[in-house]
């Protein structure tokens, strides 16, 4: 159950085209390898929304071959930090050399190992502008305890994959994944710190802006 129809996906896949040789490789690579990346339409979103709050610290937990690092690294000011994680050292290895390819390495630090490990332990106090999740669906809710704390008032909790093919709202579904997602959800909406939104962007994106 996807949200748009197939037609219409193409029509905003084409919209949302990264005019970026860099990007456009990185997602020529993930649409051949079957790896799960953002796509240009989140990435456009997570440039706005670096721009819409004038971020300089941002920390991704599950950055992959680092597509969704880029999207985030390119809006940064030339001060700016972005904390690429991932618990494959071969996806960090291949983030770093596109990250340096397209001229922002200097911006982001590299951890390899469990993301919400590395944010708990991550030995600087200043919270984030923005914290973005695209970690094992399963890890959902753990991410949901960790990443709350480390926000800025004002700044934002950004999530993919909400809506995980409708899977959510179909009751006959109950496996790992989507359990994880339906219990965060449910937490992150009843949690009177955020200001939540799901919006119907690719797989469904969750915004969530810390009011206090
Ligand atoms: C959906 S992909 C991320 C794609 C990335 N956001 C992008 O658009 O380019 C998820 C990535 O998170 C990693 N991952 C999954 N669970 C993780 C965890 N708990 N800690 C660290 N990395 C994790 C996987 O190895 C995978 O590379």
């Amino acid at each position: 159950m996807a949200i748009h129809d197939d037609r219409l996906e193409t029509y905003l896949e084409d919209l949302a085209h990264p005019g970026h040789g860099v990007l456009a490789r990185m997602g020529e690579e993930g649409r051949a390898a079957g790896f799960p990346i953002v796509g240009p339409q989140v990435g456009r979103l997570l440039q706005q929304i670096v721009q819409m709050t004038q971020a300089k610290r941002i920390f991704e937990l599950g950055s992959g071959f680092g597509y969704s690092t880029l999207w985030f690294a390119l809006n940064l000011p030339p001060d700016g930090v972005i904390h690429h994680t991932d618990g494959d050292a071969k996806n960090s290895e291949r983030a770093r050399a596109f990250l340096t390819e397209a001229g922002v390495v200097d911006k982001v630090r590299f951890h390899v190992g469990n993301a919400m490990e590395i944010l708990t332990d991550l030995d600087d106090p200043e919270p984030f502008d923005i914290v973005f999740c695209d970690v094992d669906k399963d890890g959902y809710p753990w991410a949901y305890d960790v990443m709350r704390k480390r926000v800025r008032v004002g700044g934002c909790i950004v999530i993919d994959n909400l809506v995980w093919s409708g899977k959510v709202a179909d009751e006959s579904v109950d496996d790992a994944s989507t359990r994880g997602i339906r219990e965060y959800t449910q937490r992150m909406w009843n949690d009177g710190d955020f200001l939540s939104s799901l919006m119907p962007v690719r797989d469904g994106v969750g915004l969530h802006v810390r009011l206090r």
